[in-house]
């Protein structure tokens, strides 16, 4: 029998990024643009909320309709559109699912609005076709997790951060260091020509029982380091060794808190021993290689998204949509914005 694959729109504007993609249910990606607003709000050092908003909204109708041009269809065509609900700043929100919303309501299509780390979770599973359940490591600029992934919608988390998360740390480090924002690709940059055994920065949380994470004690002895070298503009060499020493001692926190999820995982699931990263960092090559070489030790699977998709985009967000779909997930074009939306329901109510 013909199968008419399915088609969603996917739209994307949590934080930064305005993003629009139009994704089918055999896993094929017909458009995906994003718009990034790097240069508004470079001269801040951060997002700044409400430039981000109106931002959003100057440039989303265009993006969607060159997503759609790229992709070769028309509205008509759309089985359903799909956009961020949040967690995020809440005028991107706003501005995304209200856009779905009244293209919702003027098609007949469904909407269904998706946590953005919903998102990012299920990202392997677009790329991948991998099955349930895997061990997630979520790392991005607001969100550092590590969670079982039982099936859409159902999430355990085994740990999370204290205090930043591993993205904004590297953003800190960055600024730090004056390598500007976003710090991630700038420190990962700078790093290429340091030495990683310079300096001895300390790994909090390595060794100890249980996933969490912390980050604020590595940016505090980064700042005491920078405080430390001769007055003046910093040389470009030590900029280097302290990106790569920073970006060391990230990787090996990062892969001492997975492995320890790991084990766990492989005592509650038998059958399945697979461990995704997924989020902003996961375009770290760094991170990416000690990850890759811990699953190799511990005989997991391993997988990372591409980088045009690590980062965030609305292939993910029509990808998670299509994953709702199916199983009859659709919300209310009443549906209220969550600035904060926890994965995992056990999580403090917020
Ligand atoms: O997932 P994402 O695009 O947005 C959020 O949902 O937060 O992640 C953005 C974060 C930023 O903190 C950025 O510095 C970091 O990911 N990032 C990186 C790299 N590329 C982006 N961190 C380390 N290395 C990179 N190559
Ligand atoms: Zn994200």
């Amino acid at each position: 029998m013909y199968h008419r694959p399915m088609l969603v729109l996917g739209i994307e504007t949590s934080c930064d990024e305005t993003a629009a993609a139009v994704v089918t249910d055999d896993r094929r990606i017909r458009a995906s643009l994003v718009h990034s607003q790097l240069e508004q709000h470079a001269p801040f050092g951060g997002v700044v909320p409400e430039i981000a908003a109106r931002a959003h909204l100057a440039v989303l109708n265009g993006l969607i309709r060159r997503a759609m041009d790229q992709a070769g269809i028309g509205f008509a065509a759309l089985s359903g559109i799909a956009a961020t609900g949040g967690p995020g700043l809440i005028g991107g929100v706003m501005v995304g699912t209200m856009a779905a919303k009244g293209l919702a309501a003027a098609t007949g299509a469904p909407f269904v609005a998706v946590n953005h780390l919903e998102g990012h979770a299920l990202t392997a599973r677009l790329t991948d076709d991998l099955p349930f359940p895997y061990l997630l490591l979520l790392v991005s600029g607001g969100h550092c997790q590590l969670l079982a992934v039982h099936g859409v919608g159902r999430y355990w988390r085994y740990g999370s951060t204290v205090d930043d998360a591993a993205g904004e740390a590297f953003d800190k480090a960055a600024k730090l260091l004056g390598l500007g924002y976003p710090g991630g690709p700038a420190i990962e940059e700078a790093a290429k020509t340091g030495d990683p055994a310079r300096f001895d920065l300390p790994r909090p949380m390595v060794g100890r029982a249980g996933a969490d994470f912390s980050f604020s004690g590595l940016k505090t002895a980064v700042k005491r380091l920078v405080d430390d070298l001769p007055p003046g503009p910093l040389r470009a060499r030590d900029v280097a060794d302290v990106a790569a020493s920073f970006q060391a001692a990230v990787a090996d926190c990062l892969a001492d808190r997975t492995a320890r999820a790991m084990t766990r995982f492989r005592g509650e699931h038998a059958d399945a021993a697979h461990l995704v990263v997924a989020g902003g960092v996961a375009a770290n090559a760094a991170v990416r290689q000690s990850l890759a070489a811990l699953a190799t030790r511990e005989c997991f699977g391993f997988t990372a998204p591409p980088l045009a998709l690590c980062g965030d985009n609305a292939a993910m967000i029509a990808w998670a949509g299509i994953e709702r779909l199916k199983l009859g997930l659709t919300d209310g074009l009443d549906f209220a914005p969550r600035p904060r939306w926890p994965l995992d329901p056990d999580a403090a109510p917020a």
